[in-house]
């Protein structure tokens, strides 16, 4: 498997090796492409079209070396998605204990760590710096999400990594970026209160909220990681690494821009939209909670459906949207509304709006969140069932797409896990269990990075790689 795994690795260089050839003028471009290419600094010239089938000429990120120094959720997500496509991720881990997750969120790691090999460093150790300055040489990107600060205390600072690896890419998220909190260390729910989310979710009446999806760490991470895309391509043009940041603030920030822009709406009166607008409420002076108003304009609200009284997730999405109007009428029996000068026209609903819901509500009682969806969606009508997440796990659709996939793991056992939510039509993702600590420590300091197995026996008797200098027996 090594050697299959090291002739892998050498087909890939080569890979590398042609792609920076091609971006390189060679002889056979005419002079005036040369020069073209050197004036716009665009790669102009690519490789013929592959001759291979779709899913059959390697993966998106085949070649590009990751040192990743991720923990939590924030950075481990961003380097999983470079792992699912193709990127080898070699996680940096501290020796006996690993990343935080591992001993206290174990599923949680399995599933945020998957596509990876695992290698434990003491980073503060001599020569734990020694091999960390030559996985430094030898990768394209770090990635990761330390406390401010603490990359700087390892000494593995931008100046040095730049004049270790003038091509590597340094990639860090962090809660807060330049100003009053910079130096603070920031979890999920904190993100997701400094940047905005929190203050405009939940009901008027109660407590900002924060959402079940963790916008702040998993968004941060799908930030970062096209981030990190993004510099590697400018760095064929340009030849050399540069630093890519992105505070969790400003990437929660970024989900919640339309609450934004409805702050800048207020100045110049009511949100119109929003069902407190209907009540007659007068609004703040700041973007207030809305519920579950539609954020996209159209009013909306969750309805029961049949089942409620017994099922908590017995519930449907539903939109009034103008256009169709006429259907919805017709569907919960109001015909007369079409016509009504109280409600066939929009501004007329919206002082009507919570006896409009109640209304569509005595017809989706009658019926499953499933059935609502299939009546309504042969109208254009748009609904959404409220899936629980028993209900996506057990979705077979899901399942089929590789969106929802079964793992398995030699500790764990078998285990679901969130797939490749891209689909690319030439790079297919196969999910991978996530390692095991320090199962590759042997495997990456020899094949990749070539020392020898007497290197590797001194490396292990000097505490590097092993907790609190003993001699490692076995990968936990
Ligand atoms: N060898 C030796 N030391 C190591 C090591 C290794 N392989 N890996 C980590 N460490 C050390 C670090 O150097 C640091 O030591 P120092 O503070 O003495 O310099 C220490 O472990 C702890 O790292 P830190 O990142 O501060 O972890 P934490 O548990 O105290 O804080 C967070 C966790 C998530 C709050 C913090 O990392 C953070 O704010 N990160 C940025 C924002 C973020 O990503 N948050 C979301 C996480 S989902």
């Amino acid at each position: 498997m090594a050697t299959r795994k090291k002739a892998a690795g050498k087909a890939a260089a080569k890979k590398v090796a042609k792609k920076q050839a091609a971006k390189r003028p060679t002889s056979k471009m005419t002079a005036q492409k040369a020069d073209a290419v050197r004036k716009s600094g665009v790669v102009t010239e690519l490789p013929p079209p592959s001759t291979k089938p779709w899913g059959e000429a390697g993966k998106a990120l085949d070649g590009v070396r990751i040192l990743d120094f991720t923990h939590v959720q924030s950075g481990p997500t961003c380097t999983q998605l470079l792992g699912y496509m193709g990127a080898d991720c070699i996680k940096v881990e501290r020796p006996g204990v690993g990343d935080i997750t591992r001993g206290q969120l174990r599923l949680y790691f399995t599933m945020l760590n998957g596509n990876k090999r695992s290698i434990t460093i003491d980073s503060k150790h001599p020569k734990g710096k020694e091999i960390l300055e030559r996985l430094i040489k030898h990768c394209d990107v770090l990635v990761e999400n330390f406390a401010p600060g603490a990359l700087d205390r390892m000494g593995l600072t931008w100046d040095y990594i730049h004049k270790t690896n003038p091509q590597m890419i340094v990639a860090s998220v962090k809660g807060f970026g330049p100003g009053p909190y910079e130096d603070c260390k920031v979890y999920e729910n904190v993100a997701q209160c400094a940047g905005g989310a929190a203050s405009t979710t939940g009901f008027r009446e109660g407590p900002p909220l924060v959402t079940g999806a963790q916008i702040g760490d998993s968004g941060t991470g799908l930030h970062l990681a096209f981030g990190i895309v993004s510099a590697l391509y400018q760095r064929m043009r340009t030849g050399r690494g540069q630093r890519v940041r992105c505070a969790m603030q400003d990437g929660v920030l970024n989900l919640a821009r339309v609450k934004l822009r409805d702050q800048q709406r207020l100045t110049h009166g009511p949100l119109t939209e929003y069902s407190q607008h209907g009540e007659g409420v007068p609004f703040g002076k700041a973007v207030p909670r809305a519920g579950n108003d539609s954020g996209g304009g159209q009013p909306g609200w969750i309805l029961k459906c049949k089942g409620w009284e017994t099922d908590p997730d017995a519930y449907t999405y539903f939109i009034t949207q103008a256009p169709v109007w006429g259907p919805i009428c017709d569907l919960i029996g109001k015909p007369e509304w079409k016509t009504d000068p109280d409600y066939a026209a929009p501004p007329a609903r919206l002082p009507r709006l919570r006896h409009i819901f109640n209304t569509i509500e005595e017809w989706t009682k009658t019926k499953t969140k499933f059935e609502v969806m299939e009546i309504c969606n042969q109208h254009d009508i748009p609904v959404g069932p409220i899936l629980s997440m028993k209900e996506i796990a057990e979705d077979q659709s899901l399942r089929d797409t590789g969106t929802v996939v079964e793992v398995d793991h030699p500790t764990r056992g078998k285990y679901l896990t969130v797939g490749n939510p891209i689909k690319m039509s030439d790079s297919v993702t196969e999910v991978k269990r996530s390692p095991l600590l320090g199962e590759h420590t042997e495997e990456i300091l020899i094949e990749e990075l070539g020392y020898s197995a007497e290197e590797f026996a001194a490396i292990k008797n000097s505490g590097a790689i092993t907790p609190s200098g003993k001699k490692e027996t076995e990968a936990a």
